[in-house]
């Protein structure tokens, strides 16, 4: 007696590795679509490119356990409210220009990235900028000559002039000020936000 088992057949494994095969085809087609949607602007964790007429602040989420970005009262940036289109073209200018230039070099965003120079994310709260009030000059005027507007970020190291125009260092802030309103699941961790004006 040599009947093959059930489990052993040639047929019983081929349907397997059918079903399996489809299967998973369908949950990578599910999870393709339900993460384009998640890391889309205007949805979830990502806001609408217009949030850069927002204040931008972080409040430690006890439920989570990390801090959180919360968009605020109206703070146009450059003082300038913006349409929803005028902010998605100024936002998308600045993700450009940071291509263009290769920022990535040495620095992280949203996880992709060097870390010769300071993580990016949440450069738009970090305390180097001193105070809300002049940080949008203090940003424009780093970005354009940073040999001569350093900040010390505690690096030691200094950032080399990029030839970044006023237009491109424009929508660089505007980029950075957006990025840093989507909820990272609170990376990177330990990061320490600018003082914020109503803190308690
Ligand atoms: C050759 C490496 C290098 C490249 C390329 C580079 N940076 Fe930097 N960047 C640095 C270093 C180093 C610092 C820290 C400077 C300091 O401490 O004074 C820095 C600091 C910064 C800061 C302030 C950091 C903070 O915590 O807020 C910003 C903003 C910034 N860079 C933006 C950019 C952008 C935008 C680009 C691309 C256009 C870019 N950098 C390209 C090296 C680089």
């Amino acid at each position: 007696m040599s009947a093959t088992p059930w489990w052993a057949s040639e047929s019983m494994w081929r349907k397997c590795a059918i079903w399996v095969t489809a299967g998973m085809a369908v949950i990578l087609i599910f999870l393709t679509f339900d993460t384009v949607n998640k890391i889309t602007a205007g949805n979830g964790r990502v806001p609408a490119y217009d949030v850069i007429n927002s204040r931008i602040y972080y409040q430690f989420d006890r439920e989570r356990g990390f801090q959180v970005p919360v968009i605020g009262d109206e703070a146009p940036l450059f003082g300038r409210k913006l349409s929803p289109e005028e902010a998605e073209a100024l936002v998308t200018h600045g993700k450009m220009t940071i291509q263009a230039k290769n920022c990535m070099n040495c620095h992280t965003l949203l996880g992709n990235g060097a870390y010769y120079a300071p993580d990016l994310t949440k450069s738009w709260l970090d305390p180097g900028w001193a105070a809300e009030a002049v940080r949008e000059d203090l940003m424009m005027r780093f970005l354009r000559d940073p040999p001569n507007n350093a900040r010390t970020y505690g690096t030691g190291r200094r950032m080399p002039n990029l030839d970044i125009s006023e237009e491109e260092a424009r929508a660089i802030v505007a980029y950075l000020k957006w990025m840093a309103a989507i909820d990272t699941n609170g990376f990177p961790r330990g990061f320490e936000p600018i003082a914020q004006e109503g803190d308690s």
